[in-house]
């Protein structure tokens, strides 16, 4: 059923379909097979307005525009239209030929991650106060093309973008994803994948799970056998795996280049396994457990009382920190049940100057809340009741939170009992579900300006490869990132599945393997 046969047939079907059609070069792009308008996008944009009089067409003569500052999005959409379209698509400073316009510069409304975009008959313009903002409105240009676009071959055209103007800005700052590479390891490429995909939604912040107690995914140079031991195997007894850190720079840089944060996490006090079996002297009583290779949790603790534990995260967090640009690491802090209530408060008081040391700032599952967090530190909300006086606290004293209520956004649940993968702890999650929450009511006490953004988190104990996690993520992903950009007043369910069927034809072009909820009509 899943990507590699599905997919596939699907990209052949489309392209030999694209083939063998007569051009429809004379008919307006709203009356083309799967018309797109431009309110057809996830994230639904903040303003709309379409003017059939003004399609444009792109032809072999057309450029992309962009000067030195734009240059690294000019070059990423060409690397995007080149490959269907077959056009050569010159990366210019400046032209006269009918082109895609990449501007930086005073832009009124959209903030620094929104954008504008018009699309007139003579040409499209983006333009941004920030290359993030191109980077946004590019992703939006991408799905006002046809979703042949996507072929990694060249397919036929004709290659029409609707006519008329976008002005858009996200909602919240914050829209992320979470990737669990500790409960099984995922390779460079599939991480690639991950964020390839990720970015088409805006999605700006991976967060990336980096260790938990079935295994440890970051060379550590200070301690080496977290890695080539504690990441020795993974959920199950497979064979695991670690990032050394070139790949793990890597991985940032690919991000970065996707306009994507990384925020990497190192677990604790709980989820430690991998590192207490990996270095017996972490343990309190000096004895190193086995390799963990279920799925249960809450069971481990790093010895809360031992200076050598401080010593170890100080060379932990030093070195990530040392590697990652962006400016928050994630402590986690959740689960901590093996640890008692005062030793995690002394845990934490010992933890987070650590980390200010290293020159970052705190994100961590709500539990941290309950600690003296510094005003910049980021509690992540994953519960599911709606309910954490501490969480609240937080908020009235002003950090900002970023919501991630597993009933909701947590990419793992099954869609329904007889899913094939995935747990069901927060209860079945079906498209709908994922979709129909509101961030500014999601937790008693913390109202719109406490909200820094959403997360979905996809943990791993039933994925194993990136056919997995596509199933999942699609097409949940697309409706957690529309939460977290799109403006409160446009949430509208009928509205929002018929856009989502309209991509299901881009993820079939691009090999992505989603689950055919039967609560849209795909078509
Ligand atoms: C979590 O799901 N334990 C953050």
């Amino acid at each position: 059923m899943r990507r590699s046969l599905a997919g596939l047939l699907g990209a052949t079907a489309l392209a030999l379909t694209a083939l063998t059609q007569p051009a429809l070069a004379s008919q307006p792009a709203a009356n083309q097979p799967g018309a797109r308008t431009l309110a057809d996008v996830i994230p639904v944009p903040v303003s709309v307005s379409a003017d059939p009089e003004a399609d444009f067409r792109l032809t072999p003569a057309t450029a992309i525009e962009a000067d030195r500052d734009a240059r690294q999005v000019g070059d990423y959409l060409a690397g995007l239209l080149r490959p269907s379209t077959g056009y050569r698509l010159p990366v210019v400073e400046r032209t006269s030929a009918p082109s895609i316009a990449l501007e930086l510069g005073p832009t009124a409304q959209v903030g620094d991650q929104g954008y504008q975009l018009t699309v007139t008959k003579k040409g499209v313009t983006v333009r941004a106060n920030s290359s993030d903002g191109l980077f946004a409105g590019v992703q939006t240009l991408r799905q006002l093309l046809p979703a042949r676009v996507e072929s990694r071959q060249v397919v036929r055209g004709p290659w029409v973008v609707p006519g008329g103007t976008i002005v858009d800005y996200p909602r919240f700052g914050y829209r992320g994803a979470m990737l669990d590479v500790a409960r099984h390891f995922f390779s460079v490429d599939e991480v690639k994948r991950y964020i390839d995909q990720i970015a088409q939604y805006k999605i700006n912040r991976l967060h990336l799970h980096l260790a938990d107690d079935q295994g440890w995914r970051i060379e550590i140079k200070s301690w080496p056998r977290l890695a080539t031991y504690g990441g020795s195997t993974e959920v199950g007894g497979g064979p695991g795996g670690y990032y050394t850190q070139e790949q793990y720079k890597d991985l940032v840089a690919y991000a970065a280049s996707r306009h994507i944060t990384v925020i990497p996490e190192i677990d604790m006090p709980g989820h430690t396994n991998a590192a207490l079996a990996s270095y017996a002297e972490l343990n309190c009583d000096g004895v190193a457990p086995p390799l963990y290779t279920g799925i249960e949790v809450g069971f481990s603790s790093l010895c809360v009382d031992k200076d050598i534990t401080y010593e170890f995260l100080d060379d932990v967090i030093g070195e990530v920190a040392a590697l990652t640009p962006g400016r928050y690491l994630h402590i986690g802090g959740d689960e901590a049940h093996a640890t008692t209530p005062e030793d995690y408060q002394k845990f934490m008081g010992e933890v987070l100057p650590i980390v200010a040391e290293h020159g970052k700032l705190v994100q961590g599952w709500h539990e941290i809340a309950k600690t003296g967090l510094p005003a910049s530190a980021v509690p992540q909300f994953w519960d599911t009741d709606g309910v954490d006086a501490a969480t609240a606290a937080a908020a009235a004293a002003g950090n900002k939170i970023v919501m991630s209520p597993a009933n909701k956004a947590y990419l793992d649940m099954q869609y329904h009992e007889n899913s094939p993968l995935g747990l069901h702890w927060a209860g079945y999650v079906e498209v709908a579900d994922a979709y129909h929450w509101d961030p500014s009511t999601a937790v008693q006490g913390v109202g719109e300006a406490s909200i820094a953004g959403v997360e979905a988190p996809l943990w791993s104990e039933t994925l194993t490869d990136s056919d997995d996690i596509e199933f999942m993520a699609f097409p949940r992903l697309p409706g957690i990132a529309e939460i977290g950009w799109s403006p409160k007043a446009s949430h509208d369910w009928n509205g929002y599945r018929e856009r989502l069927a309209k991509q299901a034809p881009r993820w079939e072009v691009q090999g992505i393997d989603f689950y055919r909820s039967p609560q849209v009509d795909w078509r």
